[in-house]
């Protein structure tokens, strides 16, 4: 056996996030390679997530990293993993309550990639290896128009509108299909919201004050415009967060902007309307995390669309195989700091692959202009990739594919059949 590669520093502070929330970043050094890694945070977030931070926030997890997890200075790693284990025997409880889990998957990526480094490879090159999969850049599945906790009240109830370039052959072109997209819906909300200033919801996307179904028309439009100009072909989708639009006290889903309460029964027929209507090809968390068969229900109803699990199996490897298995969702996000470490993200993105499900690795609403998810998505083998498309923090995850295109090929995309 090679010996083990020494853990040599771990540093830890406070920084600022894209919404201005404080997070935490860390550097660790690993036979003399460093790497600095900051954690996203969410907003509308999964009841079965880890706790991003322990009690006192950002402050006390950066203390709590320089004066306990800083102890792990020293440890001889014989894998590139090898830290995730000790980072969850240190922690001592189910939810990362005690180290904070937006830490612990900030040491564990900066680990992996600084061990990556120093046998001379990028993280994504490193986890390929890991995992057999054959390195290959996921489609970029793209907030244009936001809603629900994303947005000021008065934007749709649905939180996110999405678009995809599914015939798209470079992952430069990808972005370019995506960006033109954009672009044209920003004309097409100017026209239709005349006077009204483009504001931008968390993620980027424009966040207008329209109700569901006009936003869906918009956005279906601006994607059509695109795949004439183009011959690119174009999906739309939604991510409902359902959850957030549900009222357990009335068992109703709210759609406040159009007058509309409805039961999960209704709520599904309303879910297949659009889906006819607008040609969906995806739909992410359609109702609460607590109702799966709702989720089988409308995945039976519509075989082609990809129903697709966020907070529903929040990252956790079980869970994506059980709701697989029941029929609930076609399609998992990968969300890393929902479980915490690389290794458990790992494992939920092999229980997409061995169960035929769709690996959508995903940024949070609250991101860094760091690019891990980019290198995580290519080298476990996740067919789309969720990050946003505009502003500083989203597009430095598609930057990152473009570099990687340029070692793996530009052309090697990932292919999704819907
Ligand atoms: P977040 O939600 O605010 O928890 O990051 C994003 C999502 O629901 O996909
Ligand atoms: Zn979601």
């Amino acid at each position: 056996m090679s010996p083990g590669k020494r853990l040599e520093r771990i540093a830890a502070r406070v920084v600022f996030d894209s919404r201005g929330d404080k997070t935490v970043e860390v550097e660790v050094t690993v036979e003399g390679y460093t790497s600095r890694v900051s954690a996203p945070s969410g907003k509308s977030r999964g009841k079965r997530e880890v706790v991003p931070f322990p009690e006192g926030g950002p402050e006390a997890a950066a203390r709590v990293a320089r004066e306990r997890v800083s102890r792990l200075t020293g440890t001889e790693l014989e894998s590139l993993l090898a830290l995730d284990r000790r980072l969850i025997e240190m922690d001592g409880t189910p939810n990362f309550s005690h180290i904070g889990g937006n830490t612990s998957i900030a040491l564990s990526v900066a680990c992996a990639s600084a061990y990556a480094a120093s046998e001379g490879k990028q993280l994504y090159a490193a986890l390929a290896q890991l995992t057999g999969q054959d390195p290959a850049l996921p489609l970029p599945l793209s907030n244009v128009l936001g809603g629900g906790a994303h947005a000021a009240p008065g934007a749709p109830e649905i939180q996110e509108f999405l678009i995809i370039p599914l015939g798209a052959r470079t992952i430069k072109q990808a972005v370019e299909a995506n960006v033109a997209a954009y672009r044209k819906l920003g004309k097409l909300l100017q026209r239709e919201l005349p006077g009204f200033p483009l504001g931008k919801g968390d993620e980027g996307g424009y966040a207008p004050p329209i109700g569901n179904r006009k936003a869906l028309e918009l956005v279906r439009a601006a994607a059509d415009e695109v795949y004439d100009e183009t011959g690119v072909e174009m999906g739309v989708g939604i991510d409902v967060a359902g959850s957030n639009i549900y009222d357990p006290n009335s068992n109703r889903y709210a759609l406040r902007s159009e007058g509309l309460y409805l039961t999960g029964r209704e709520f599904k027929e309303y879910l297949a309307d659009l889906t006819d209507e607008f040609r969906l090809v995806y739909i992410e968390d359609p109702f609460s995390e607590d109702s799966p068969q709702l989720y089988a229900d409308l995945q039976r109803d519509l075989k082609s669309v990809l129903v697709c699990g966020d907070d529903l199996v929040v990252t956790r490897a079980e869970l994506i195989e059980e709701e697989v298995r029941r029929g609930a969702i076609r399609a998992a996000i990968i969300k890393p700091n929902q479980v915490g470490t690389v290794s458990l993200t790992v494992d939920a993105v092999a229980a997409c692959i061995v169960n035929s499900a769709v690996a959508v690795a995903s940024h949070r609403s609250g991101e860094t202009t760091d690019a891990y998810i980019s290198q995580i998505a290519v080298g476990l083998g996740c067919k789309v990739i969720k990050c946003g498309l505009i502003g500083g923090e989203r597009v430095a995850k598609l930057n990152e594919l473009l570099r990687i295109g340029e070692e793996i090929g530009e052309g090697r995309m990932r292919r999704l059949l819907i």
